[in-house]
């Protein structure tokens, strides 16, 4: 199932997560300001995904502009661009695709906004394109780290719904499945939304992945009764130190499996890697509506007038994450120096 399509008469389908697994309907999104508010609603969401639904915002956006004339056009993109880029603020890809549009568009020496339109789209086509192979590659060098047999605890979803197609942490599980390893998951929940419990249980049922969902507070438990071999999850922001932001829950997780020895993974494209910020607590965790803690399935399950705290993320400092799987290869400690190395070294390779 995919996440999103672009139409050729200029319009976007975005998947609407918020009704799975029991509703598929797909989203048609023929303004910028439709995007914005279906990554702020969490109808697409995932990383990796809402960058390439942003870049598609921007294509959106391009195509509907009337300007008298080059500045004013790109103004006008301008614009959209820093309204997409707000929508949230924690997984680094949303800016970095913003971004990377943007300085196509600007580097695109032509006054004829047909060509202008053509330059924003045709970035917005290479992002998805890219982050579909990459996830396929990051796959092929993560596998190596799943044994035979293992059990794989995942949290939130980083599969195919949250990225361009095929999946980050469950890329991965994918990758080692194909190649025949008899593996199984544990999806935890994902409390308030059930990002786990939704949609990676949905996909991976639907792959024949065997798939067991746990409450998140089980986990524990799990470890404790030896039914673990590693944590496999994805990530939002990874600072240069290699501190991950990820879905609220991935730090408790990452402490348990310290305690009972089991490896802690993360597998993230390179756009998820935030050089700019050193450690985790430079990062902006996303704080969101407390309905989405007081109610579920629309009841009420919070007394009215009592307080609730509902941060999206949180970080997981490097020193418990044992490695990281990107799709330039695997990444172990010291972060400082090997994060930088994996980035740097192999984009000089792929210019060669
Ligand atoms: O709030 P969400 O559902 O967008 O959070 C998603 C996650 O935390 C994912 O683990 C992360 O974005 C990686 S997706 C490949």
């Amino acid at each position: 199932m995919e996440t999103m399509r672009w139409l050729e008469e200029g319009l976007l389908e975005l998947l609407d997560q918020t009704g799975l697994p029991g509703t598929v309907n797909y989203l048609k999104c023929g303004d910028y300001r439709e995007v914005a508010t279906a990554i702020k609603n969490l109808s697409v969401r995932g990383a990796p995904a809402i960058g390439v639904a942003a870049a598609y915002g921007l294509a959106l956006a391009a195509g509907n502009i009337e300007a008298e004339s080059r500045d004013a056009y790109i103004d006008r993109v301008r614009e959209a661009a820093v309204e997409l880029a707000a929508t949230r603020p924690t997984a680094v890809n949303l800016c970095w695709a913003v971004e990377r549009v943007m300085r196509r568009l600007i580097s695109t020496q032509s006054d004829d906004p047909g060509v202008l339109r053509h330059a924003v789209l045709d970035e917005a086509h290479a992002i998805r394109r890219e982050d579909e192979s990459g996830n396929r590659r990051m796959g092929e060098f993560g596998r190596e780290l799943i044994p035979q047999g293992a059990r794989i605890l995942t949290h939130c979803n980083a599969g195919a719904l949250a990225t361009a197609g095929y999946g980050t942490a469950l890329g991965v599980i994918r990758a080692a499945r194909a190649e025949g390893k008899d593996i199984s998951v544990f999806a935890g929940e994902t409390r308030p939304l059930l990002q786990g419990a939704r949609l990676t249980a949905w996909e991976m049922y639907q792959e024949g992945i065997p798939v067991t969902v746990i409450t998140d507070n089980m986990a524990g438990y799990l470890m404790a009764k030896g039914m673990v071999d590693l944590v496999l999850v994805g990530a939002d922001r990874i600072t240069s130190s290699g501190d991950v932001a990820n879905k609220i829950g991935t730090y408790s997780l990452a402490v348990l499996a310290k305690e009972h020895n089991i490896p802690f993974y993360v597998a993230a494209p390179v756009s998820t890697v935030d050089l700019s910020l050193t450690s985790g607590s430079e990062i902006q965790i996303e704080e969101r509506d407390m309905a989405e803690v007081t109610h579920l399935a629309g009841q009420q399950i919070v007394p009215t007038g009592v307080q609730v705290w509902n941060p999206a993320f949180d970080v997981t400092p490097a020193r418990l994450v044992a490695a990281i799987i990107t799709e330039r290869g695997i990444v172990r400690p010291p972060y400082p120096q090997n994060l930088k190395k994996n980035i740097l070294t192999s984009q000089s390779e792929e210019a060669d």
